[in-house]
């Protein structure tokens, strides 16, 4: 039986459907299971290029068959990871703050999208909707391997609940208790980084802040704010104005961070690990079991699963590598494989080994196909077929090199794993500093994670013994040893820590003979590992997204598979014979300001119309050509009016393409 899964909300493409649309439904993706087993998986925000974003997840469903080769006609059944009133009730709220929408129910609309474009029709009782923590716990369960487990669901909201306990057995779920809205973790998590200048979506960020901080600076106040009650039972208030009257500064976007703010991410952290191990030892003692599903946003947060294992309550833990909603929309496919009775109740489940590789998403295609798009970016790379692309790189690696590195299948869910990786030598402290010019742009504060091979794991990092946990997706926070911490100085947190992933030949042998053969050259088998991207968007998906980021960044070397690309020098620039193409959702406004003393003016800008969209001002010189951009021409040819185009414009357009405003691609594809 061939199962779809889906999350995310209902927007098209090229416009959100109302304003506050992602509320309750966001990080759309597409999973297709066949008879329980994950074939395919993967976020629409790798191929829109929004990230995180919460449109219906149509390119994401298309990615799912290619890959799997699947004809639309061939899907028996799709799963949706909310409860079908719930669903429909958000919709009503949105229909109407916004008169201006057509009311159609959910339904209508995925059959809609489905039906439309991709080809596939769904009968009415072949579209299954299923509780939202039922759709996380599914997921988690099914693929750890586990025959009996505590499965622990920790998010912001599903349909009613923000924590749902269930004992997991032969893959069956039975629920032992909920925890209302009103003591969500999750939001509590968001609504506080709000003060942090973060909102939804930027909470794996103040999780690395929280180190820099002392907790005992806003201890009183945090402790006003909850309380842990008997029975795994506790109380939650989030108080913004008790900071402010304290004399609390909040930060806005783009601001420095304070001594202030650290101190309150560490405050916040140890409130959420506090009372999520206070609900999560309760569970563990009731029922006496001693193997773990952790699930949900909340268990993407790290330091809390090291502490998890560090507890040694558990003698196995597991964290799926999509914890967050796009993993559910592979749960919402196995919740409707077990609702359409694929196994009898009462019969015996197939064993299913645990989820070891999340690289479940589309690949980048043959040699000869890629080796067809290098040629056609000739005028920017050059590219070389190395005997042994893997030690040449391990080389360029331990001379300095920082890599892009794309191979295989994308991972599902928000961590580049080896298939989508920037990778770089670990050692070098100011390594880090230099990875976050070059091309990341982020927070300084934010660390790199290590990569480290099975065997040499217990060398460098305290791997808790009497706890096993899956440690391929990066899930874990645990210390570096003391006397490696000096030797992997762009990957050891402030505190001694880092966010793990062990790898090994099995799982990703040409990722693992990497990270082996960077170790025999220096002597350090580990990899300073972060997602392909920059600061503009997701992870890289296909070799375009790779080439860009690549050409717009200052990686020094990127590895598509065996092929081995160079800039060319001083080339950067010469984009002359590349077609511009708009996205779906660039506009171009040309509107009247007035300024300060009272003057109007016209003002030209570009921007992405979508929930956090990027916006730009732009020159006259630069809105007059890309309003010519017909997604046909080259930027010469557009430019061949105004005599070419000139250095500023020239500079101005790699900015703008830096940005993503729009993308180019060659003439020849
Ligand atoms: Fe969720």
């Amino acid at each position: 039986m061939l199962v779809l899964g889906l999350s995310g909300a209902f927007s098209p493409e090229d416009a959100d459907l109302a304003p506050n649309m992602d509320g309750s439904f966001h990080d759309a993706a597409a999973c297709l299971i066949r008879d329980g087993e994950l074939v395919a998986a993967a976020e629409e925000e790798r191929f829109n290029r929004i990230k995180q974003t919460n449109k219906f997840p149509i390119n994401a469903v298309r990615a799912c068959l290619d890959t799997a080769g699947v004809a639309p006609s061939q899907i028996d059944a799709v799963g949706h990871y909310f409860a079908e009133y719930a669903v429909d009730l958000a919709l009503d709220s949105i229909y109407i703050d916004n008169p201006g929408i057509p009311r159609r129910a959910s339904r209508e609309l995925i059959t809609g999208y489905l039906g439309g474009e991709l080809g596939i029709e769904v009968p009415y009782d072949r579209l299954l909707y299923s509780e939202h923590h039922v759709c996380h716990a599914m997921s988690s369960f099914i693929r750890s391997g586990m025959k009996e487990a505590l499965v622990v669901v920790m998010d912001a909201q599903g349909e009613r609940n923000s924590t749902t306990i269930y004992r997991g057995r032969n893959e069956q779920l039975a629920k032992l208790g909920t925890y209302g809205a009103s003591k969500s973790l999750g939001w509590f998590y968001e609504e506080s980084i709000h003060l942090l200048g973060y909102r939804l979506g930027d909470e794996y960020k103040v999780m690395g802040l929280a180190p820099y901080g002392n907790p005992a600076t806003y201890r009183d106040l945090f402790s006003s704010m909850y309380k842990l009650r008997d029975q795994g039972d506790f109380e939650l208030k989030m108080d913004h104005n008790a900071f402010l009257l304290k004399g609390f500064a909040p930060r806005r976007a783009g601001e420095e961070f304070t001594q202030q703010h650290r101190d309150f991410a560490a405050g916040l952290q140890h409130v959420l690990e506090e009372t999520a191990m206070h609900v999560i030892r309760f569970w563990a003692e009731q029922t006496g079991l001693a193997s773990l599903c952790f699930v949900g946003g909340v268990a993407h947060n790290s330091s809390l699963n090291g502490l998890l294992l560090r507890s040694g309550r558990f003698r196995e833990i597991f964290v799926h590598p999509a914890s967050h909603d796009a993993g559910a929309a592979e749960g919402a496919a196995l919740a409707a494989t077990y609702k359409l009775g694929s196994y009898r109740p009462g019969t015996t489940p197939p064993a299913r080994p645990r989820l070891r590789s999340a690289s479940v998403g589309p690949g980048l295609g043959t040699a000869s196909e890629i080796e067809k798009q290098l040629m056609a970016w000739g005028d920017l790379v050059e590219y070389s077929l190395p005997a042994d692309v893997v030690a040449e790189s391990a080389r360029l690696l331990a001379s300095g090199s920082v890599l892009g590195w794309a191979q295989g299948r994308s991972e599902y869910g928000p961590r580049a794993l080896g298939n989508r990786s920037i990778l770089a030598d670990p050692r070098p402290a100011e390594n880090k500093e230099r990875i976050n010019s070059m091309v990341k742009k982020r927070e300084a504060y934010r660390p790199f994670a290590p990569v480290v091979t099975q065997e040499a794991a217990e060398e460098y990092f305290h791997i808790p013994t009497q706890t096993q946990a899956n440690y391929e997706f990066m899930s874990f926070v645990v210390d570096v040893r003391e006397s490696r911490r000096a030797e992997l100085g762009a990957v050891t947190h402030i505190d001694g820590s880092a966010r793990l992933q062990v790898i090994d030949p099995d799982t990703n042998p040409r990722y693992y003979r990497l990270v082996r053969t960077f170790g025999e050259l220096t002597g350090t088998p580990v990899l300073l590992n972060t997602s392909f991207n920059n600061n503009a968007e997701p992870i890289v998906q296909d070799v375009r997204d790779a080439l860009t980021c690549f050409l717009t960044t200052g990686l020094d070397i990127l590895v598509i598979e065996d092929f081995l690309v160079r800039k060319r020098p001083d080339r950067e620039l010469a984009f002359d014979n590349l077609i511009p193409e708009f996205r779906p959702v660039t506009r171009l406004v040309k509107r009247l300001r007035t300024t300060l003393d009272g003057k109007r003016a016209v003002a030209h800008e570009i921007y992405l119309d979508h929930l956090k969209g990027a916006r730009a001002e732009i020159s006259a010189d630069a809105f007059a050509l890309l309003e010519t951009v017909d997604g046909v021409r080259s930027l010469a040819s557009l430019s061949v009016t105004a005599g070419g185009l000139g250095d500023d414009i020239r500079h101005e357009l790699y900015r703008l393409w830096q940005g993503r405003f729009f993308l180019l691609r060659p003439e020849r594809l």
